[in-house]
């Protein structure tokens, strides 16, 4: 078979340029153990809401102090749709969805995940004082812009540990009353 010179140039350098990719992408993954902030935990989407992993939903504070904050994603609502955490301190986010791949994204932070239904998503991160948006940043189907929620990050000083936190349930009200800090005004809207 006749190749034309300059085609075999273009080949072999599309050929090399894909083993460095690939070369690279494996080389991150190893050398900075860089994975999905998942925990690989699994979980019945279907039984999510009542699963005592999370319970309290919302913040809560473990034994030894630490602060841990469970959210459930559903179509279309965080639950709970606010939540309180306190400033400069490491926050643990256990993260699960009833139905969908949602996408949790605390806005202008490094607090992200994807959120997949049976599966319990995990990552530790902390913040600087101040009120932050909560979007959906996956696709989720036709109310996704609308699927927002509010984190308002107080000096630590200024911040009360929950008791026992009240769990939010999944009628119509909680569903709306989180979407304050959404971008359009058809929160209320939504099948
Ligand atoms: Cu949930 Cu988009």
């Amino acid at each position: 078979m006749n190749v034309d010179l300059y085609e075999k140039i273009w080949m072999r350098g599309v050929a090399a340029l894909l083993v460095v990719f690939f070369a690279v992408t494996a080389y991150e993954a190893y050398s900075g153990s860089v994975q999905p902030p998942s925990h690989v935990e699994t979980i019945d989407p279907t039984k999510a809401m009542g699963d005592a992993r999370f319970q309290p939903l919302g913040v809560s504070v473990d034994a030894s102090g630490h602060v841990h904050a469970r959210l459930v994603g559903i179509t279309f609502a965080w639950l709970p749709p606010a939540i309180t955490v306190p400033a400069e301190t490491p926050v643990t986010f256990h993260l699960t969805s009833t139905d969908v791949t949602h996408g949790f994204e605390i806005v202008r932070t490094n607090g992200q995940s994807m959120v997949v239904p049976g599966y319990i998503s995990q990552f530790t991160t902390q913040f600087a004082a101040g009120e932050y948006l909560i979007a959906c940043n996956e696709f989720c189907g036709i109310g996704h812009h609308t699927m927002a929620g509010k984190l308002t990050v107080v000096p630590a000083s200024q911040w009360k540990a929950p008791g026992a936190a009240p769990t939010a349930s999944a009628d119509d009200g909680s569903r709306s009353s989180g979407n304050t800090m959404a971008m359009t005004s058809g929160a209320g809207d939504q099948p």
